[in-house]
């Protein structure tokens, strides 16, 4: 296996484009299957998770072309997706089990087929996510849900869902992105009530009134979805990626660097981000072209942080402040309420010189003067980008192992860094 070996204590000076988002990305694709036309999608990461969905999408049928494979570093990949027809409605487990974001297939398919049959996600390293809330969802737009041999079996009577109040309990992404795919093509009015309001939501939403969608509300926690008999082609550019934008900067101020992230309306879908940032002393100065970030102070300021939907604190950005808190120059309290065992990042950054004590959902971080490079693995995406950044710093040499995590979600990460004076490689067959 391949590992990351960084040199820590480089500066990082220059420019850093911002990739288009994977959490956006992939639902948008998941949305090609509600149509017989074409929908081409430009600004398209170059990530494994996104190689994982065009495969699945293909085993439905969808004929994908790459238009354009997007060769340099600020330049995402276009590709269309073309449904003719929906040739197998079962999601298989083989490509399910690798990405969790499969289940987004469901909607769609069940919406344009009435019928679809896929394996149920399973657990995940960052907690149990189960998807009850999607099911609940379905069934309230009539759909007969049965769950047999580790697949969910969902169809609707007639062949189309109906519109009807879908009320989320408790705010879920991929929850709304499901129903609110689904309810396009239903029959009558769907209101989705406590929507998730991320951003990526907003995208899906405005690329499926592009597609000939009727929905209002977006953006906020109250969509509404007046169903149409079909939907047609489109062509859509993806939103940059808000935690990767989130990621470069804690980067650029615990290495005490200038860096410009280049993408249109960073600072917007980063709010939640660049707030808490803020008040540990980074700066953020808007350009023509993106953001630049500094550190303001001498050394980074303590903040007490709770993960929020947005427009809080990302959970996915936790891990990657947690980093940056130690070293900061007091201490941080960090409240996890998103996902359950989502600290596992906390016991490699111990082992790299961290102060961290953890109790239950809560982590406190207690700034240190220095962390020191060791050979170090984390167990899934925003864990291992925690790592990396800790490693920019530490006295020494950094190894991160089981890097297929940090393959799924940043793209191009060691050119990225390299690019802005970073000291790091990626080291074929070393890794463990
Ligand atoms: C998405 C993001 C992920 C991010 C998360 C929260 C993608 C591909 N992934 O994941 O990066 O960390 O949002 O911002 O966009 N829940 C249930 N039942 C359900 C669904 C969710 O109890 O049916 C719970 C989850 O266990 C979790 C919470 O709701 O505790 C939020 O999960 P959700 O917003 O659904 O996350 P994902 O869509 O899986």
């Amino acid at each position: 296996m391949d590992r990351i070996a960084i040199t820590g204590g480089y500066r990082l000076e220059g420019q850093l484009p911002i990739s288009g988002a994977k959490n956006a990305a992939l639902p948008l694709m998941c949305a090609s299957l509600l149509t017989k036309e074409t929908l081409t999608l430009s600004n398209l990461p170059h990530l494994a998770d996104i190689k994982t969905l065009k495969l699945l999408l293909e085993g439905h049928g969808v004929k994908t072309t790459v238009e354009n494979e997007g060769v340099n570093l600020s330049e995402g990949q276009t590709i269309s997706f073309e449904t003719p027809d929906i040739t197998s409605t079962v999601a298989p487990y083989d490509i399910v089990r690798k990405m969790r974001a499969s289940i987004l297939v469901l909607g769609p398919l069940l919406a344009r087929e009435g019928e679809a049959t896929v394996s149920l996600p399973g657990g995940c390293a960052i907690g149990n996510r189960p998807i009850d809330l999607h099911l609940k969802g379905f069934e309230e737009m009539g759909a007969k849900i049965e769950l047999e041999e580790g697949y969910v079996r969902a169809v609707a009577p007639g062949g189309r869902l109906e519109g009807g109040t879908v009320h989320f309990p408790t705010v879920s992404v991929g929850a709304t992105e499901n129903i609110l795919m689904a309810a396009t093509l239903a029959s009558g009015e769907t209101i989705i009530d406590n929507a998730a309001r991320e951003p990526e939501i907003s995208d899906l939403a405005n690329c499926l009134n592009a597609m000939g969608a009727n929905i209002s509300g977006i953006g906020t926690k109250t969509l509404t979805v007046k169903g149409v008999e079909s939907l047609h082609g489109a062509q859509y550019a993806v939103m940059p990626d808000r935690i990767e934008a989130g990621s470069y900067a804690v980067a650029a101020a615990m290495t005490r660097g200038e860096v410009e992230l280049l993408g249109h309306d960073l600072l917007d879908v980063m709010r939640g981000t660049a707030g808490v940032l803020k008040q540990a002393g980074v700066g953020f100065k808007q350009t023509d072209d993106g953001v630049i970030v500094t550190l303001e102070r001498d050394k980074i300021k303590g903040v007490d942080v709770s993960t929020q939907p947005y427009p809080g604190f990302p959970t996915d950005m936790q891990a990657q402040l947690m980093a940056m808190m130690t070293i900061c120059d007091s201490a941080s309290v960090i409240n996890e309420t998103i996902f359950e065992n989502r600290f596992m990042h906390v016991p490699e950054l111990c082992r790299m010189g961290a102060d961290i004590t953890m109790h239950g959902s809560t982590a406190i971080v207690r700034g240190v003067d220095g962390l020191l490079g060791a050979p170090v693995m984390a167990t899934d995406l925003r864990a291992s980008m925690s790592l990396v950044l800790a490693g920019l710093v530490a006295d020494r040499q950094t190894f991160v192992n089981r890097i297929y995590h940090l393959d799924r979600g940043y793209e191009r990460l060691v050119e990225k860094l390299s690019a802005c004076g970073a000291k790091i490689i990626r080291d074929a067959n070393l890794g463990i």
